[in-house]
């Protein structure tokens, strides 16, 4: 091949390269091209291996006239490749544009369960009375739920509080009344807190009872405290959380841990039976001096009041077993 050959094909070449490139419309072209021109096999390649058959002296400029090719293909053809990717990645975005101005899928709302409506709703009203809200573990031990409580091994009260034992020593507490002391024994009088919390009882499962329920207590300790500052506390309380319309009645019972022990029912408008939310009373001296308080420089009382049993009231509800089925007609009703 003479060097006027060569030349000639690389014109041609050339030619083809700057009209197909000028065709190319999509990625697919772009590779097919790559191959053709630039390929290990391509046609630049090709005409390569034709330098030996150029005369000796005229191989040195077919060799730099090829190179030149080689290198003004390349850069014409990246330059039309980074167009194309400029292109598609304006196609892309142009596509993927999010319109803010969309309505958005709106997902179904949480609500609160009804129960924590409830517990939240005493804890606000007793934190404006200036009560702090206190805790304690579910895990219990004998000492708090009995002994601390005033009710010794063997006292026939114990059978009050049926109650779940892990161990020997442990239980899941049957109320909140462990906290009372756990609160005390940290606490220089005045106490003013309430403490609300799960409990357990293994008690069968009807209406008015299920095994795993929620009370909130409340103590308070101060000098001078009867049981008609308790009564007050209560009536305020059930006006605050009802409304008007709702009756309370008190009634004598017997907690080991107060003395004198009451009961407390209460009864909707309109509604014939009274409902039983709370045991209450005077905090017993023994108590007191368990955590190292003076009975005779300060009272105090303390009440359990159960939160289903004033959620079935507040909402109508006659079955207890309502809060834990789960189902979605009764919790979407509030
Ligand atoms: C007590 O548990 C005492 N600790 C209350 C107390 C505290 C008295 C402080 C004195 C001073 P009682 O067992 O009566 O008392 O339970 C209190 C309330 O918890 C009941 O009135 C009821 O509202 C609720 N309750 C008790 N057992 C269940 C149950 N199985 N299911 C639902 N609620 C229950």
């Amino acid at each position: 091949m003479t060097l006027g050959e060569l030349q000639q094909r690389i014109a041609e070449i050339e030619k083809d390269l700057s009209a197909e490139l000028e065709r190319l419309e999509n990625a697919a072209a772009i590779d097919a091209f790559r191959i053709e021109f630039l390929g290990r096999k391509g046609r630049i390649a090709e005409l390569f291996k034709c330098i030996g058959q150029v005369a000796g002296p005229d191989r040195g400029e077919a060799g730099r006239l090829l190179n030149e090719l080689k290198v003004r293909s390349t850069a014409a053809f990246s330059s039309r490749e980074e167009t194309f990717a400029e292109i598609a990645l304006k196609e892309r975005l142009s596509r993927e544009r999010v319109d803010m101005s969309l309505p958005g899928v709106a997902g179904p709302h949480g609500r609160k369960h009804p129960l924590t409506t409830v517990q939240h709703e005493i804890e606000s009203i007793f934190m404006r009375m200036g009560f702090d809200v206190a805790t304690g573990p579910e895990i219990e031990t004998e000492y708090y739920n009995f002994e601390a409580l005033n009710i010794p091994a063997e006292h026939p009260a114990r059978a009050d509080w049926d109650t779940f034992f892990i161990d020997d020593t442990h239980l899941l507490r049957p109320h909140t009344s462990p906290v009372q002391i756990r609160v005390m024994e940290k606490t220089e009088p005045p106490v003013r807190i309430i403490c609300p919390g799960r409990c357990y009882r293994r008690d069968t499962q009807d209406a008015t009872h299920s095994p795993v329920f929620h009370q909130i207590e409340l103590l308070w300790i101060e000098k001078g405290l009867t049981l008609a500052n308790l009564k007050h506390v209560l009536e305020v309380f059930t006006r605050e959380f009802f409304g008007e319309g709702y009756e309370m009645l008190f009634s004598g019972d017997f907690f080991p841990f107060t003395e004198p022990s009451v009961q407390v029912h209460i009864r909707a408008p309109g509604a014939e039976n009274w409902m039983e939310i709370m045991g209450a009373g005077m905090v017993d001296p023994a108590v007191l001096r368990a955590v190292g308080y003076d009975p005779e420089e300060v009272t105090g009382f303390a009440f359990g009041l159960g939160i289903e049993r004033m959620a079935m009231l507040r909402y109508g509800i006659d079955d207890i077993r309502a809060f834990l089925t789960n189902d979605l007609r009764f919790i979407r009703q509030f």
